[in-house]
């Protein structure tokens, strides 16, 4: 009798995502000629640029102004970011939108040792970051994975047998490939661990922001 009203329960279960996390993995096909043209770009570029420190622990962060000093090939990484983005974006009544994004983007280049500590990036809707060069390869012990973050509190000040079998992935780790675009939402933390190979790694990260006149 019990198995039977179990059974019944059962076949009326329905798991539903309340406030599910979207993020994009999308890789280009064949990417090393587009690759080649933005290593060369980006590393003539750190031989003259100082850079700055943001979440970077190490390595070398160019300016935000990427998009001006890029050409082309920054921008067909710029375009491929914004349809990737265009897809997942919608109104409050489930139409899908294409908002007049504004755009920021910059480069980072990590050799071994280097690190970005978690963050979020505050004031934009969609981040992230398009690989160039994986350096000598990320491996199981090489580090330099793109890290999420458990965004939810709640799961975080859970106790400590629960954390043990937590539902769904902790800590979702994205090992990078070049050509390979990673986009999630602006507020959602993230980092990249300390990369251990050797090479030289690049990627380019980017902000999409909706326009001034949508702010509240
Ligand atoms: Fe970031």
């Amino acid at each position: 009798m019990a198995d039977a009203y179990s059974e019944e329960i059962l076949s009326r279960a329905r798991i539903a995502g309340f406030f599910p996390t979207p993020a994009f993995l999308c890789r280009l096909q064949d990417p090393e000629p587009l690759n080649r043209q933005l290593r060369d770009i980006i590393l003539a570029r750190e031989r003259t640029e100082r850079g700055l420190v943001n979440s970077n622990v190490g390595g070398w962060h160019s300016g935000r102004d990427l998009a001006i000093w890029g050409g082309e090939a920054v921008d067909t990484v710029l375009a491929a970011a914004r349809e990737i983005a265009n897809k997942a974006t919608r109104d409050r009544k489930g139409r899908l939108v294409r908002p007049a994004w504004r755009v920021e983007c910059w480069a980072n280049v990590n050799r071994r040792g280097h690190a970005n500590k978690r963050h979020t990036h505050p004031g934009c809707f969609w981040s992230g970051s398009y690989y160039v060069d994986t350096g000598d390869g990320i491996g199981d012990d090489l580090g330099g994975e793109f890290q999420f973050h458990d965004p939810r509190g709640g799961a975080l000040l859970n106790n400590a047998a629960a954390r043990a079998v937590v539902p769904g992935d902790a800590a979702p780790l994205v090992r990078p490939a070049p050509g390979l675009f990673v986009i999630f939402p602006s507020w959602m933390l993230h980092s990249v661990r300390p990369y251990q190979a050797g090479g030289t790694r690049i990627s380019i990260a980017f902000n999409l922001a909706l326009p001034q006149a949508a702010a509240p």
